[in-house]
């Protein structure tokens, strides 16, 4: 058994996001390893109440004393692409033209065995570094690129979900994949990695426009064939795009509705973006149980659009937060969760009069951990620090800076210093990252 000392923040599942953190000043977690090597949380409390009946139970407990310090779950980032470390902060004006002259170019150079390990060890530090235990990932469009990511996560214990991304047509030469091959491929990679560890293996479709119908049938057919398996992909991201997947697939209902045409919506389905949605694309999401991951760095960096997250909640779908890099111009959950109040704030188009949301920091940071576990079908996994949790968890450093030291020292509330947090912190407030 191990047991932390620090202050304590998690969420209490039976409240609202937007109320349901917990605080506890001087506060007591305690892990231990499961049979399978995992370690989790076993409770999660006030130190006073619980020290006093664990000296008398394990009198040779020790306990690590992190003074000042604030331990908070893992982040949960749901969007991510590895291979894009090197395209963050190219700019284009927009999403295709980012695609074909920064994008495509970088993810070619995944056919090599040596540079995929390269990054992928870069990638998965990073992350770590920035205060991330889950993520979704995009992988390129090589094996190789899959085979060192999950490698590479398994034995720095990171909890990644990712395939291989899917796009055999309107690629170049070098990143288009075969359509047969790509899905045997999938078919092989899922009963190599799925599973393992804690690693989830995610049918990766890149989006409608780069996969031929016989690929997104194929990845339906799997998709259908392992329940339990992840799909991502991307839509309604940017309106060219949009314009560009109608035109291929003129028969479906709508962009959305082409991936529900070949079986590739269903819960554990993630779908980045989701902004250029009408009411019967956000119903669609709600009842097929797929869930949308939401990527504010990145649709502002683009120009892309605002998530609408009112009208998302009010349709009973399910988001989270996602830095979608290389698009988005940040690993920092911190610079996420801002990015998203500034989009929350804006009024948004087409409806004259309609004031923005003012997004809570509490349930900002349920959305890039509790929140985002949920969408993922991970609730009670991670994403928290209830009993049963994996113990994935961050050492936050409040004073980090002289002027975070200033602003969380007057905080009142706990709102007051999440908020602070989220506007002034980055990767300097991670003092630490513990997995598993
Ligand atoms: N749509 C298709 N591929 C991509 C990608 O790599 N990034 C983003 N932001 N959107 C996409
Ligand atoms: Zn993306």
């Amino acid at each position: 058994m191990k047991a932390w000392r620090a202050s304590l923040l998690w969420f209490d599942g039976s409240a609202e996001p937007a109320r349901s953190a917990r605080y506890e000043a001087d506060g007591l977690l305690l892990t231990d390893a499961g049979p399978d090597g995992v370690e989790r949380v076993l409770e999660v409390g006030a130190y006073q109440s619980l020290y006093l009946r664990l000296r008398d139970q394990q009198p040779g407990l020790t306990i690590t004393e992190l003074p000042g310090r604030i331990i908070a779950p893992g982040f949960v980032d749901m969007h991510i692409h590895y291979p894009q470390v090197d395209v963050m902060g190219s700019p284009a004006d927009g999403l295709l033209p980012w695609l074909e002259n920064y994008t495509f170019p970088e993810e070619k150079k995944f056919f090599s065995d040596s540079h995929c390990a390269n990054v992928a060890t870069f990638f998965v530090a990073e992350l770590l570094r920035h205060g991330v235990t889950t993520a979704m990932c995009f992988a390129s469009a090589h094996v190789a690129s899959v085979q060192a990511l999950f490698a590479q996560s398994l034995a720095s214990r990171l909890r990644v979900i990712s395939g291989l991304c899917l796009m055999d047509r309107h690629a170049p030469e070098g990143l288009r994949n075969d359509t047969e091959q790509s899905l045997v491929d999938t078919e092989a990679l899922i009963e190599q990695w799925h599973g393992k560890g804690r690693l989830g293996y995610a049918i990766t479709p890149r989006f409608a426009p780069s996969c031929t119908p016989r690929q997104l049938q194929g990845a339906g057919e799997l998709a259908t064939r392992y329940p339990d398996v992840w799909v991502q992909s991307h839509v309604a991201e940017n309106l060219d795009e949009i314009r560009w997947a109608r035109e291929l697939f003129p028969a479906s209902g709508s962009y959305l509705g082409t991936y529900a045409d070949f079986g590739l919506l269903r819960q554990r389905a993630v779908y980045a973006h989701c902004i250029h949605f009408d009411d019967a694309d956000r119903a669609l999401m709600s009842q097929s149980g797929a869930a949308a991951a939401v990527c504010p760095t990145s649709n502002l960096f683009l120009g892309s659009g605002f998530f609408d997250f009112a009208l998302a909640s009010a349709a009973g779908m399910q988001y989270g937060l996602a830095s979608d890099v290389g698009g988005g111009t940040s690993f920092s959950p911190f610079h996420t969760m801002l990015a998203a109040y500034y989009v929350g704030r804006q009024a948004l188009p087409g409806t004259p009069g309609r004031a923005g949301v003012s997004l809570s920091p509490q349930e900002l940071w349920w959305q890039h951990t509790a929140g985002a576990a949920a969408a993922l079908g991970l609730a009670g996994v991670v994403g928290n620090l209830l009993p049963g949790c994996d113990a994935d968890f961050v050492v936050l450093n409040p004073q980090a800076t002289p002027l975070l030291a200033s602003r969380t020292g007057q905080a009142r509330s706990l709102d007051e210093l999440l908020f602070a947090l989220i506007v002034l912190g980055d990767d300097r407030v991670v003092d630490r990252t513990v997995v598993a």
